[in-house]
């Protein structure tokens, strides 16, 4: 049996530079809930409004998963993640690919040109800021990058606290939201089959940082954006703590329809 690591971060960035070394790692890798993470990221790949001829920009693209489905959908394809590990690992994993490049950088300081993307994606990122503010100055930033006629897709940012009632609570939620089946899968392969296997487990600080819909539909509407609130049924249960979101500039002849 091999050695069990124990990979422990005190921050995000930390988190991922130690975490980068293993995206391609099937060991590490079976610790998260593949097959529904990918079922979800597809689902957002194929309802993003993007064209072939599209210039995209994902913001925190992590272990690439959902940016691997984007890339073949659009001309040109940019990452943006503040873990050098995390981007010198995902260079080497897609090198195949022509149309793809990464830099090192925050959501809050993005090394792209002013109005470069058509679309900018941030997903299951904002929450891991440290306050409010930071969310909004990164929201500035990825309205900065974005073309006027563009879009961003703000996904998996919490609406409510999902920690201050307790982690018994939130784990009850996740149960709820996977049902039974899914939700004994998560936990097994994020705990038992490390455990079992002798695999490394990584830990990463908890955060509770949240938005809720009507702040974030009104710092949108600050930066000039409208709001569609984008409800997953078709795949799942409605998450009970967090939202996805398509932000597009405001038309001067009204609110768009939710797409729900
Ligand atoms: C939970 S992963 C999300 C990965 C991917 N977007 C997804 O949905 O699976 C969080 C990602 O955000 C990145 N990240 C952390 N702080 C960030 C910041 N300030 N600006 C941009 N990305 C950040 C991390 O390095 C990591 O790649």
């Amino acid at each position: 049996m091999a050695e069990r690591k124990r990979l422990s971060a005190r921050n995000h960035q930390e988190a991922y530079d130690l975490w980068a070394s293993h995206f391609d790692d099937p060991a590490l890798m079976t610790n998260r809930d593949n097959r529904a993470t990918l079922k979800k990221m597809t689902h957002i790949a194929e309802r993003l409004p993007i064209s072939p001829d599209a210039r995209l920009l994902d913001v925190g693209p992590g272990d690439g998963t959902l940016f691997r489905l984007l890339a073949p959908r659009v001309a040109r394809c940019c990452g943006v993640d503040p873990s050098a590990a995390a981007v010198a690992k995902l260079e080497s994993l897609l090198q195949d690919h022509e149309n793809v490049e990464f830099r090192v950088g925050t959501a809050a300081a993005i090394p792209f040109e002013d109005d470069t993307f058509d679309i900018v994606v941030i997903n299951s990122v904002l929450h891991m800021f440290e306050t409010r503010d930071h969310i909004v100055e990164a929201m500035r930033d990825l309205a900065r990058v974005c073309k006027a006629d563009g879009a961003i897709y703000v996904g998996e940012l919490p609406f409510r606290s999902e920690l201050g009632k307790g982690v018994l609570r939130h784990l009850g939620r996740k149960l709820y939201e996977y049902g039974f089946v899914a939700f004994a899968r998560l936990m097994s392969t994020i705990y038992l089959k490390p455990v079992l296997r002798g695999e490394p487990i990584l830990t990463y600080p908890m955060t509770n940082l949240f938005v809720p819909m009507a702040d974030f539909v009104a710092l949108s509407a600050d930066l000039g954006f409208q709001v569609q609130h984008w409800r997953h049924r078709e795949w799942r249960r409605p998450s009970l703590t967090r939202n996805d979101y398509l932000l597009s500039h405001a038309s001067p002849n009204g609110d768009p329809s939710p797409n729900s």
